[in-house]
Formats: C-alpha cells, sequence, structure tokens
C-alpha cells in the first residue's frame, strides 16, 4: 500500500481515538493524536500558572513548551519539555481548560506547524485525527473521514472510558460534552467542521469492530486510487459499509 495520510476529524465520544489507532496498527501507518497536543499545551499553561481566561497571556506563552508526540499506534506517546505527559492531560482540570487555550491562534498556528512537520516526516504515512485536520492542517489529505454520533452515544461512550476514574453520570456527562463541542465548533481560527471532501460515517449503531473496517476499506481504496486504481474509491466503500453520507 502507498503512503497515504488520513484525516479523521469529529466531536468527542465518536470513537475518533480508538478507531484511528486502529485502523493504524491494522495498516503499519503512524498515528497522531492532535487533541493530546492540545492537551499537552493546556496542561503547561495550567503548571506554569498562566492565567487561561486571558487569551493574550496564552499567546505570549504558546511558543515557551516544547512538545513531543511518539507516533506508534500501539504505544502513542506525549511529553512536555521532556516530561511524560500522558496522565496529566487526561485530567478534568485539563479537559476544562483546553477549549478556551485551544481556540487562541497563537497556539493553533505552533500547534498546526507541529502536525505538519510530523505528517511530513510520516514516511509510511499518517492516521491524523482531531477537529480540524480535513479543513486546515491536512487539506491535500488521501482521505477524510468525519465521525458523527447521536449526543446520548457519544455521552454513553465517554462516560464508559470515565467509569472508575471519576464520579460521573450520564447527563453531566452530555452537557459537559455539548458545551465543549459548542466551544469547539464556534470558535473563530479553525473550527470543529467537515470539509466539503470528507466521508461522514454516523457510527451511532456501530461498534468499534464496524467502524474500523469501514475506515480501512476506505483508506485501502484511497491507497488504490493514490497508486493510479479504478477511482472509484469512497463510493464502494460507503455502498458496503451503507451508513456513509457524503
Ligand atoms: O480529542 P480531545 O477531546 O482529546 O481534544 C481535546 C480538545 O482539543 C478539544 O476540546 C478541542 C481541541 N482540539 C482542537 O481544537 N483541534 C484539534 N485538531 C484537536 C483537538
Amino acid at each position: 500500500m502507498s503512503a497515504v495520510i488520513v484525516a479523521i476529524d469529529g466531536p468527542s465520544g465518536t470513537g475518533k481515538s480508538s478507531t484511528s489507532k486502529a485502523v493504524a496498527a491494522a495498516l503499519g501507518l503512524s498515528y497522531l493524536d492532535t487533541g493530546a497536543q492540545y492537551r499537552a499545551i493546556t496542561w503547561w499553561m495550567l503548571s506554569n500558572d498562566v492565567p487561561i481566561g486571558d487569551p493574550e497571556a496564552v499567546a505570549a506563552a504558546a511558543v515557551r513548551p516544547e512538545i513531543v508526540s511518539g507516533t506508534d499506534p500501539g504505544a502513542p506517546t506525549i511529553a512536555v519539555d521532556g516530561v511524560d505527559a500522558s496522565g496529566p492531560i487526561r485530567t478534568q482540570e485539563v479537559t476544562a481548560a483546553v477549549s478556551a487555550v485551544s481556540a487562541v491562534a497563537e497556539v493553533r498556528a505552533r500547534i498546526t506547524e507541529l502536525q505538519r512537520s510530523i505528517a511530513a516526516g510520516a514516511v509510511g504515512g499518517i492516521v491524523v485525527e482531531g477537529r480540524d485536520i480535513g479543513t486546515t492542517v491536512l487539506p491535500d489529505a488521501d482521505l477524510k473521514v468525519f465521525l458523527t454520533a447521536s449526543p446520548e452515544a457519544r455521552a454513553a461512550r465517554r462516560s464508559g472510558e470515565l467509569k472508575g476514574k471519576a464520579a460521573t453520570d450520564l447527563s453531566a456527562t452530555r452537557e459537559a460534552l455539548i458545551k465543549r463541542d459548542h466551544a469547539d465548533s464556534s470558535r473563530k481560527t479553525s473550527p470543529l467542521m467537515k470539509a466539503d471532501d470528507a466521508v461522514e460515517v454516523d457510527t451511532t449503531q456501530l461498534t468499534l469492530d464496524q467502524v474500523v473496517e469501514c475506515v480501512v476499506t476506505l483508506i485501502e481504496k484511497a491507497a488504490a486510487e493514490k497508486d493510479g486504481g479504478s477511482g472509484r474509491a469512497e463510493r464502494s466503500a460507503a455502498a458496503k459499509a451503507g451508513q456513509i453520507s457524503k
């Protein structure tokens, strides 16, 4: 298979991370979790007492932390100034602050540049997951997928992930998700948005395995098309999965 660049976008709770890691592992591609990068810079801001409610202070600090992402889908890593940040970036404190930090244009410019250089260096191809990958970061990606799911399904999945880590009830999780999606979709710089040429997959009624199978098929078709294949890539995969609109 040729080295493909795949953008997977969508709101939280749609199965983006699980799907992206699984398809990258199945196809021998690298994997980049861009949400982890925004979480990492947010964690650094909180740890360094940068007032995250002050966009000018956040903008001024945006160049300071060194953020390094490991792109093995079997063991993705994230480090800030040489310190493993994979635990701290998942705290409620970071989750509550990340939308404000990631709305600042200077933060997005810094992280977008990092993402483009990682994608350019991934010689074997890469799956990049986020919110604005197909629209802004990698507009020339070989395949763009936009995952959606009902708010109920997304809240149920997110509650499942949080189980044991934090006391959480479904309606509170649903409200928090909707609030974060609204902030991410309505920000001025590079909002969460489906690219015109993205393939939309509604995961509400699908298992993770079904979503993975669908996206693997889409990638294989896109790779064949890139190699000069028949060119019916997304449509035939869509028909096979029966869950896709474009
Ligand atoms: O996928 P996640 O929940 O870990 O992402 C955390 C936050 O980062 C999310 O609320 C929005 C932001 N984000 C973004 O603005 N752009 C991206 N490409 C990825 C994430």
